[in-house]
């Protein structure tokens, strides 16, 4: 059962694109499998620095197979700008594969995300706009067009005027917008298809052959866990699931043999809806310019806060996370003092899980608990024992209140920057 899973244990950008890259070194398979390209994966190794939003950040290794699988949102302008910047950065893309099965982002699903947003007023999710939720609404809905349908153009034609009929009604009556032209988005896709065929296959079917070789296979999650459609701070989410896998590629969940969840050392969040940590003060303004904490896709000032161990192990729970990555871990360095929270407090009721209720999750008061800061520079540490006790003690608090040993601990942005406490594979 060689599968790792790499999940999202916050709100998203906890640094899971340095992980996989660190980790693809030891498999055969990196697949996307869930979200699009409002995901913005950071990978830093010796061909440089790279922001990944469709294509795996296992890219950089040339005899690993990548995986765009079912369960991602294709907008196929970004990919192929994504596949022609690697290119000219000398990174191979022969590798790399497509799920035909995958549903596309059109241009009336990224009008339309800007469009709900305005009229959201005041209760703005505060997306990326890149298409994401009227993609998936559409996908669910039966209104979508796959990978598959694009392929074949008469196919492709009838489906799209088909859509676009519906589609064009509510850009111009519900919001008054000009609408599309049918021959035109046509014209633009069917160029786009013809360009994303070499890279279209029955991605379940290599998965499944590489499964039988007994090749390891790791799942390189978007988003993060409060994200979650289903588990996270609705409505402030994305359209996706970040973690339930196994759904977004077509293979057994009996496959599973490890879960990491990425957890960083704080807590970061871009985007509107409940974040009991949020900080408002130096502490904040000192994560954000340390950790260059400002969106890797929209470039927006991400908010920070202490640690919330309550959505770590929330986290933890929902994923079964066999161990952690603890990520950032150098941003703390110059603290002093560290506060982890490790409940809530509304109207002196004590909530030790987020509650569903996203008004009464609002209003939740972290309760904390403090630790002593370490206070001296941690990026060139390479073993836990060489820690200052002090960081020992911050990773330990967290296995402890986390419910699962941490297996990592990156200390920098480079993939040389990082403690192995434990071998995964
Ligand atoms: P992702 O979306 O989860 O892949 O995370 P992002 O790439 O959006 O954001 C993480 C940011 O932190 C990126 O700029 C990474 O290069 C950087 N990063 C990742 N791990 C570390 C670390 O341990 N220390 C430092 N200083 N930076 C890190
Ligand atoms: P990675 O994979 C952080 C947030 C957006 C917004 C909400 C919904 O880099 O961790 P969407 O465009 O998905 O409809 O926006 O989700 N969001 C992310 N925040 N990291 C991400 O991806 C995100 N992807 C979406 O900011 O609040
Ligand atoms: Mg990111």
């Amino acid at each position: 059962m060689p599968v790792i899973a790499i999940i999202g244990a916050q709100w998203g950008d906890e640094g899971k694109g340095k992980i996989v890259d660190l980790l693809a070194e030891k498999v055969n398979v990196v697949v996307r499998f869930s979200g699009g390209n409002n995901a913005g994966h950071t990978v830093v190794n010796q061909l440089g620095e790279f922001r990944m939003h469709l294509i795996p950040s296992g890219i950089f290794h040339p005899d690993v197979t990548c995986v765009i699988g079912n369960g991602v949102v294709i907008d196929p302008a970004a990919f192929l700008d994504e596949v022609e910047s690697l290119k000219q950065h000398n990174v191979s893309t022969g590798n790399l594969f497509v799920s035909d099965r995958a549903h596309l982002i059109m241009p009336y699903h990224i009008l339309l995300d800007g469009l709900e947003e305005e009229a959201r007023g005041s209760g703005a999710i505060g997306t990326t706009r890149k298409g994401i939720g009227p993609a998936f609404a559409d996908k669910t809905s039966r209104m979508g067009i796959r990978i598959c349908d694009l392929l074949d153009k008469e196919t492709f034609r009838r489906r799209l005027g088909f859509v676009l009929e519906y589609k064009n009604s509510i850009l111009t009556k519900l919001y008054g917008a000009a609408p599309l032209s049918l021959d035109e988005l046509y014209h633009d896709y069917s160029q786009y298809g013809e360009r994303l065929a070499p890279y279209v296959r029955e991605t379940d079917v290599i998965l499944e052959e590489a499964l039988e070789r007994g090749e390891w296979v790791l799942l390189e999650g978007a988003q993060g866990t409060m994200l979650d459609l289903d588990f996270g701070t609705y409505p402030y989410v994305t359209s996706a699931v970040t973690g339930g896998v196994s759904l977004g590629v077509g293979i057994s969940p009996a496959n599973i043999k490890e879960v990491v969840g990425v957890l960083k050392a704080y807590t970061t969040r871009v985007g509107s809806g409940p974040m009991p940590t949020e900080l408002h003060d130096e502490c904040g303004d000192q994560m954000r310019e340390r950790g260059h904490e400002y969106g890797t896709t929209t470039g927006r000032p991400r908010r920070c806060g202490w640690l919330d161990a309550v959505v770590a192990r929330y986290s933890a729970e929902v994923n079964g996370f066999t161990s952690t990555a603890i990520t950032k871990f150098d941003i703390l360095d110059d603290f002093s003092s560290l506060r982890i929270c490790t409940a809530y407090k509304v109207d002196g009721a004590i909530y030790n899980r987020p509650p569903a209720h996203t008004a009464l999750f609002e209003r939740c008061e972290p309760v904390y608990e403090e630790l002593p800061g370490w206070q001296c520079p941690t990026s060139n540490i390479r073993r836990f024992e060489e820690l200052p006790s002090q960081a020992q003690a911050y990773v330990r608090r967290i296995e402890e209140l986390v419910g699962c040993p941490a297996s990592i601990i990156s200390v920098g942005a480079d993939r040389e920057q990082t403690i192995m406490v434990t071998p995964i594979p």
